[in-house]
């Protein structure tokens, strides 16, 4: 049976009906997946039971797993797959934000697979980078194309292995529009803490505008908030979305979500 896309009523996301994860992904599928991911950028996939071999091989279907920077977070077994559990030391990440920018190919999308969900609370919520960009006055759209940020490893967090930093801190510059590979069409790309300036501006001017920015193209008309169910799959579209966590859950439950980050292109703008 092929795969269904049922489209969600907001801005962004679609269901996914009609496939087993844990088996193989024909190629037709593939394809479909590919292309419903650029058209909805945030697919979610329900009651499926992975182990973490299987959840590796259906994450190759949006591209190659790559290996995540916080490396004090991985499966031990499974290096690729990263543990977003509160009980590890992490704080949920509730701000903004699109993954790994400071990559020379930054995550085509993140995967996340829920093995514990807390009974309330807890969702995960994606915003459309292309609505928003759409949304901008023209004139900052035109500002916002000529604009190039410099990324590397957050300043927030303070338990980095050093071997992460040497690996994953080096500076790599990326267009704040860029154009979808497979849609065509152009979103803000930007991780407000990964960007140590934008060029050309100071630090605290850059991170001035980005959070201005933020504030101003963030509404809930752009945005889905999923809910959590255990065996739920979500691919989030990294190229044009913003995600964050939401902490709102009693942390005397355990929720925990296997990540894994498949490696896209080299953000380019078309002009
Ligand atoms: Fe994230």
């Amino acid at each position: 049976m092929a795969v269904e896309v049922r489209p969600f009523a907001a801005s962004l996301g679609a269901e996914i009906a009609g496939i087993d994860l844990s088996q193989p992904v024909g190629a037709a599928d593939r394809a479909a997946l590919t292309r419903a991911l650029g058209d909805h950028l945030a697919l979610v996939f329900r009651d499926q039971a992975l182990t973490p071999e299987q959840y590796l091989s259906a994450a190759e279907v949006f591209g190659p797993p790559m290996r995540q920077h916080y490396s004090q977070h991985n499966m031990e077994d499974f290096p690729n797959i990263g543990l977003v559990w509160h009980r590890n030391g992490q704080k949920p990440a509730e701000a903004w934000h699109t993954d790994h920018t400071n990559r020379e190919k930054p995550p085509a999308a993140t995967i996340l697979y829920g093995v514990e969900i807390p009974s309330e609370g807890g969702g995960t919520s994606v915003a459309n980078m292309r609505a928003a960009y759409l949304a901008l006055p023209e004139a900052e759209r035109t500002k916002l194309r000529g604009l190039r940020t410099v990324n590397t490893l957050d300043d927030t967090h303070d338990d980095t292995r050093p071997e992460d930093v040497e690996k994953f801190g080096v500076p790599i510059v990326h267009p704040m529009v860029r154009t979808h590979p497979v849609h065509g069409s152009d979103a803000v790309y930007f991780h407000i803490t990964k960007t140590k300036h934008i060029e050309g501006m100071t630090p605290a001017d850059s991170r001035a505008y980005l959070q201005d920015l933020l504030d101003r193209i963030i509404e809930p008309g752009i945005a889905y908030t999923h809910q959590w169910r255990k065996g739920d799959v979500l691919v989030i579209d990294d190229r044009a979305t913003l995600h964050r966590a939401h902490g709102d859950y009693d942390r005397s439950e355990s929720r925990v979500l296997w990540r894994i980050i498949v490696e896209g292109d080299r953000p380019i703008l078309v002009q």
